[in-house]
C-alpha cells in the first residue's frame, strides 16, 4: 500500500507512520528525518537546509523533490511506502504525481490527521527525540521509562531546534498557507481519508487501520 500522511506539525504523522511501518512492514519515508540526518552529519546539503528548518520554513522544493525521487527508487519501496512530510505544497504534489507515473505506481490513500493548534503546542513543547535511534517520546503522553533516556537504545533524548514556541507558530502558519490546499487536491482525486488525531496514539492508529481496511498486523 502506498500512503501519504498529511497533517499539521505535531499531529502525530511520524508516530503513526512508524507504527504502520512496523506493523505492516512498509518503509516509512520522512523527508524531515532525512533532512535532519543531513544536518546532524554536517553535510553540505545539511548546512544548506538547516537555515530553513530552524526558522520553520520549507526547504526549497528542488532539493526535497530530488531526495524523494531517489528514495522512492530504492528496492524496499516495491513493497509500498508511507510518506510522512511530503508533499508539503501543490508543486511537490504535482512533482510526486509525475515521479510515480514514471515508475508506474500510484497513491492508494492520503490520511489527513486533524489536531487543534492548542494541542499541537502542548505536544511539541513536550516532545523528545532519541539522538541515536530517532524514537519519538512525549514527556506527558508517552514518556520514556527513565528520565531523558531512550527505552529502546538508552540514547540521550533531545529537543528539536524547531520545537521552540516561535518556530512552532511559524511552522503552523506555513502549514495553513502552503500545505492545507493539498486537502482539496487529494479530495478531488478521491484519495483523502480524514482522521481525528485528538485521541490516544493507539486509538488514532486503530482508526487509520480501520479506515484503510488494513488487517491486524
Ligand atoms: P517534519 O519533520 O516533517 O516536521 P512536521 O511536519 O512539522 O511534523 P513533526 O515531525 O513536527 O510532527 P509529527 O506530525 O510527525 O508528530 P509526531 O509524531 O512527532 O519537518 C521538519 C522541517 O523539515 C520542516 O519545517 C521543513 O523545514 C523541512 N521539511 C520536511 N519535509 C519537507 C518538504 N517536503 N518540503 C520542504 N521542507 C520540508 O508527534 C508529536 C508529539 O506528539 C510527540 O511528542 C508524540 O509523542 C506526541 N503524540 C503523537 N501522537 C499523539 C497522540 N495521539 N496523543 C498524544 N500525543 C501524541
Amino acid at each position: 500500500m502506498n500512503i501519504i500522511l498529511l497533517g499539521p506539525p505535531g499531529s502525530g504523522k511520524g508516530t503513526q507512520a512508524e507504527m504502520l511501518s512496523k506493523t505492516y512492514g512498509i518503509p516509512h519515508i520522512s523527508t524531515g528525518d532525512i533532512l535532519r540526518e543531513e544536518v546532524m552529519k554536517g553535510t553540505s546539503l545539511g548546512e544548506k537546509v538547516k537555515v530553513y528548518m530552524n526558522k520553520g520554513e520549507l526547504v526549497p522544493d528542488e532539493l526535497v523533490i530530488e531526495i524523494l525521487k531517489k528514495r522512492l527508487q530504492e528496492p524496499d519501496c516495491k513493497k509500498g511506502f508511507i510518506l510522512d512530510g511530503f508533499p508539503r505544497n501543490l508543486r511537490q504534489a504535482k512533482a510526486l504525481d509525475i515521479i510515480l507515473r514514471d515508475v508506474n505506481l500510484k497513491i492508494d490513500a492520503v490520511v489527513y490527521i486533524d489536531v487543534t493548534d492548542e494541542e499541537i503546542m502542548r505536544r511539541l513543547s513536550l516532545r523528545r527525540t532519541c539522538k541515536v535511534c530517532g524514537r519519538v517520546y512525549n514527556l506527558y503522553y508517552n514518556p520514556p521509562k527513565y528520565d531523558e533516556k531512550c527505552d529502546i537504545c538508552g540514547g540521550e533524548l533531545f529537543i528539536r531546534d524547531d520545537d521552540k514556541p516561535e518556530v512552532i507558530e511559524r511552522r503552523l502558519k506555513v502549514f495553513n498557507e502552503e500545505t492545507k490546499p493539498l486537502i482539496e487536491y487529494y479530495e478531488e482525486k478521491r484519495l483523502l481519508v480524514r482522521i481525528s488525531g485528538m485521541s490516544s496514539i493507539d486509538d488514532v492508529f486503530r482508526h487509520i487501520a480501520e479506515k484503510l481496511g488494513l488487517k491486524k498486523g
